[in-house]
């Protein structure tokens, strides 16, 4: 009898994804909407030959170095910087992501919270909820305008581009700062390449959309933001720690900047006291940049996807570590 690959999952996944599990392993989910006590996954990682991984778990040297047969970590996230990939790579592992899927869907947060921030929406509901909506005041809530606006783009890749092309919507102007010029991006969307400096000089908006790197970690710090106009509106749907959140909190406190909208932080969950929260200018999210139904669950599918390819023989669809056998 050929015994099935085992899987360990860390999070309750939408049904579609598990049945794409369930034809080809044997696999336990930890059942709960919290993420896995990380001392029952140091346990699970020592018996299965994959792991479906969330940004919440922490993949660490220490954890792989427990893995008797783990052969493919699939993480449910186009960023993973939760996962020591170097680690999983020196053993073998097949680490993968799901990038795609998602792109359109964190565009399209990231260009609600820019609009958020811009138009100060959830302050001016805010308001009319708690009865403070008493008159028509000339200058109340009043905004910075998007339409016709530079907005500076860190990071042109798959959700920075879809950014930019909402943007074209807006009638706004569009810069960007990436690790390598995209010819062919400038061609199509009309914008255009600038180095750091002078992205934040330039831009009334400034969004965010690089990986979490080491060398991308605090891009943005009190030098960069005292760069901005004080005008400018910072956005970062991709990770927090690609800011300073101390400097961001000196930055709108003394007016360098004019408001953020966060969906993303240093520390995750935010603590509801977090300085930031006492910040009127700021507009911040609970981490939702890619939760549509659909989208979630076109992740959840394409991370069992890669797992059960892995764990059958076949190239990964997404793979983020992968080198091809020698033929
Ligand atoms: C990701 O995929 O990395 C997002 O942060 C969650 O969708």
């Amino acid at each position: 009898m050929v015994t099935r690959p085992r899987v360990y999952i860390t999070r309750r996944i939408p049904q579609e994804a598990l049945h794409i599990v369930a034809r080809h392993c044997d696999f336990e989910v930890w059942d709960r909407d919290e993420p896995v006590d990380p001392a029952v996954l140091a346990e699970k990682i020592r018996e299965v030959d994959g792991l479906l991984t969330l940004l919440t778990d922490a993949v660490t040297e220490d954890l792989l170095a427990r893995a008797r047969r783990l052969r493919v970590i699939a993480q449910m996230a186009v960023g993973y910087d939760n996962i020591d990939v170097e680690a999983a790579t020196r053993r073998g592992i097949v680490v993968t992501n799901t990038p795609g899927v998602l792109t359109e869907s964190t565009a399209d947060l990231a260009f609600a919270l820019l609009l958020a921030a811009a138009r100060q929406l959830p302050q001016a509901e805010r308001s009319l909820r708690e009865g403070r909506w008493t008159t028509w005041r000339p200058m109340e809530f009043t905004g910075q305008d998007v339409h016709g606006a530079v907005l500076g783009i860190i990071g042109l890749g798959r959700i920075g581009a879809a950014v930019a092309r909402r943007a074209a919507g807006f009638g706004m102007q569009v810069i960007y700062y990436s690790r390598s010029r995209k010819l062919d991006l400038e061609a199509a969307l009309g914008c255009r390449y600038v180095d750091l400096p002078t992205l934040l000089g330039e831009a009334d908006f400034v969004s965010i959309h690089c990986p979490l790197t080491p060398e991308t970690h605090h891009l943005i710090g009190e030098p960069e933001l005292r760069r901005m106009k004080p005008t400018a509106v910072l956005i970062n749907t991709a990770r927090g720690a690609i800011v300073d959140e101390a400097a961001l909190v000196r930055a709108l406190r003394e007016g360098w900047i004019w408001a953020a909208g966060l969906d993303v932080y240093h520390r995750e969950p935010l603590p509801a006291d977090h300085p930031l929260l006492g910040l009127e200018r700021v507009v911040a999210l609970p981490h939702i940049g890619s939760a549509s139904i659909r989208t979630r669950t076109r992740m959840a599918c394409l991370a069992a996807e890669n797992l059960v390819a892995v764990l059958t023989g076949q190239r990964p669809p997404t793979p983020v570590n992968w080198t091809d056998p020698a033929p």
